[in-house]
Order: structure tokens, then sequence, then C-alpha cells
């Protein structure tokens, strides 16, 4: 195998291949970055053609996928007839395009989202998430599990390991501001971060039983409150506020959640369970009243 873009993602990638024993080819725009991998036993490629001509199997890890074009763009027909696994992270269109440009060059393109920290490579806890054609990650889903026990292949349209990425990462990106704001608001009260984290992940857990049963009534285009309606959560919405204020602790996420739920209340939502907030999320923000 090949692997070009030996930042922190890169050698991890590379490492784990090493210690499964493929042999893999290695380059880096800063060579140095090779050094340890060499040592572990990759052959290091004189420039990126060099690597790409090396393995069928060409993976490449780089900042982003403007620096993937820099690199391979200019390799002309090399990438003919390669798998090329573009594990750098972007949004689908800009994967969707990249398929289309390895297209003309002849390759098969499978585009991933590596949702792991370097260390977490070719771990259990390693997922990375495939889309592409099928028979491309069918061929090599032996190798590309020695990435993580968590290789999943998605489906065929290329954009789709991108906005998975994306939609996991607001999803923790939203947990961790509502962890953050729960313990501003203790901190303000003397209470320790680390006395509130064991009723916080009680908190997120309960949240996480709700989510099986809240996208089937997504899908189903329906929302029953089974647990309680939006009138009752956005009543504790104002307490939020009021506490926030109070206590002299940031309140504009809450006024946005409010907000937010103002507008479903307004579209006829007040009786309805929480998950009828998604008509609010599927809105573009332009179109807000
Ligand atoms: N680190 C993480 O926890 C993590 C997790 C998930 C996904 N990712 C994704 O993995 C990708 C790489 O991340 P990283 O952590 O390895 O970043 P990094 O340590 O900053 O490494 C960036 C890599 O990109 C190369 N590069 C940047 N611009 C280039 C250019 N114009 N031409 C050639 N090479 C170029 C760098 O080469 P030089 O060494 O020569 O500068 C280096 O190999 C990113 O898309 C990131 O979002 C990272």
């Amino acid at each position: 195998m090949t692997v070009i873009g030996l930042g922190l993602m890169g050698q991890a990638l590379a490492g784990a291949f090493l210690r499964d024993g493929y042999p893999t080819t290695v380059w880096n725009r800063t060579a140095a970055k090779a050094e340890q991998l060499v040592a572990q036993g990759a052959r290091l490629a004189d420039s990126a053609g060099d690597a790409v001509a090396a393995s069928p199997l060409v993976v490449v890890c780089v900042s982003d996928y403007g620096a993937v074009h820099e690199l391979l763009d200019p390799l002309g027909e090399v990438l003919d007839g390669r798998v090329l696994v573009n594990l750098t992270s972007g949004t689908s269109r800009v994967a969707r395009e990249t398929a289309e440009w390895a297209a003309r060059r002849g390759a098969a393109y499978l585009d991933g989202a590596i949702m792991a920290i370097p260390p977490a490579i070719g771990t259990a806890d390693a997922v990375i998430l495939y889309s592409g054609p099928r028979s491309a990650f069918d061929l090599y889903e032996p190798v590309l599990r020695s990435l993580g026990a968590g290789t999943t292949y998605l489906d065929g349209d290329h954009g789709l390991s991108s906005l998975y990425d994306v939609a996991v990462l607001s999803l923790m990106w939203n947990i961790l501001n509502g962890f953050l704001q729960g313990a501003a608001l203790l901190g303000a009260a003397g209470v320790d971060a680390a006395t509130f984290a064991p009723i916080a992940k009680m908190g997120i857990g309960t949240v996480a039983d709700w989510v099986s049963g809240y996208a089937q009534q997504i899908d189903d285009g329906t929302y029953p409150a089974l647990d309680s309606t939006i009138d009752t959560h956005l009543a504790a919405m104002e307490h939020l506020i009021h506490e926030s204020e109070f206590l002299g602790v940031d309140a504009e996420l809450p006024r946005f959640v409010k907000a937010l739920t103002d507008r479903a209340v307004a579209d006829g939502h007040s009786g309805n369970g929480y998950a009828a907030m998604i008509e609010q999320f599927r809105k573009p923000s332009g179109v807000r009243p």
C-alpha cells in the first residue's frame, strides 16, 4: 500500500499497515516525518508520483482537498487502474467532485471519513466510514480494516462519508456545549465540573436512549408526544435562560434553542413531541421570519 501525507493522522495510518505486515510505501512533503516509519520498515518514495506508482491501493490523508489536488493533479495517468482512498476531511460536494476527477483519471475512488484520533487508529475504537464503489471497498476491506475495527461501508454516493462526519461532529459539539453550559451554571453556584460529570453522563445516556424512537417519528413524519410536549420543553427553556442571565452565564445558546422552539410552536407543534423540531432544522436559515 501507499500512504501519502504523514501528518499526525497519516503517520498513524501507515503505522497500522506496517504493524499488520503490509508492505508500505510512504511519501510526505516534509520528508523528515517519514523517519520513524522508515525505521519500522516503510519505503520512502522519491516523489508523490513514485509513491502512487508503487501500489495498487493509494491512501491519501492531508490537510484539505486543495492539498490533495495540489499533490495529485500534476501526476497525469499514473492513477489509472488504482484504487484511491482519500481520508482527508472535507464536504460532500467536494468529495463528489473529487470522485468525478478521479474517474477521469481512471482510478476507482473511495472517500473516507476518519471518526477517531491518531492514537486510536488500528484499534477497536477507530471508526472509519467509506463511500464510493462497493467493489473497490470489498477488494481492500481486509487491508482497510487494519486501520480500525469500525471500518464501515456506507453507500455508492461518494458524498455520504463527509456528511456522516459533520453530522456526528454536530452531535458531539451540541452535547459538549450542553455539558459546558451546565458546568458554567453549576460552577456559578460553586459546584465543580467533576461533581456535575456523573449526573451529566446520566442525562446524555437518557437522551441516547431516546434517539431510536425519535428517528422512527422523524422517518414517519408524525411526532406524538409520548413523554412531554414542546410546550413543556419551552417552559423549561425559559428557566434555563433566566438562570443563565441571573448567574451571569452566557445565555445566547439557550436563547437560540428557545427561538427555534418558538418557531415550532408558531408552526402548530406545541402539543407534539420534541422530534417535531426536525422541521425547523430542515429549513434553510435564510427563509426564517
Ligand atoms: N488528527 C486528527 O485527530 C484527525 C481526526 C479525523 C480526521 N482527521 C483528518 O485527517 C487529515 C490530516 O490531519 P492530520 O491530523 O494528519 O493533520 P497534520 O498533522 O496537520 O498533517 C497535515 C498533512 O497534510 C500535508 N499537507 C498540507 N498541505 C499540503 C500541501 N499543499 N501539499 C502537500 N502536503 C500538504 C502536511 O505535509 P507537511 O508535513 O509537509 O506539512 C501533512 O502531511 C485532515 O483532513 C484532518 O481533518 C484528523
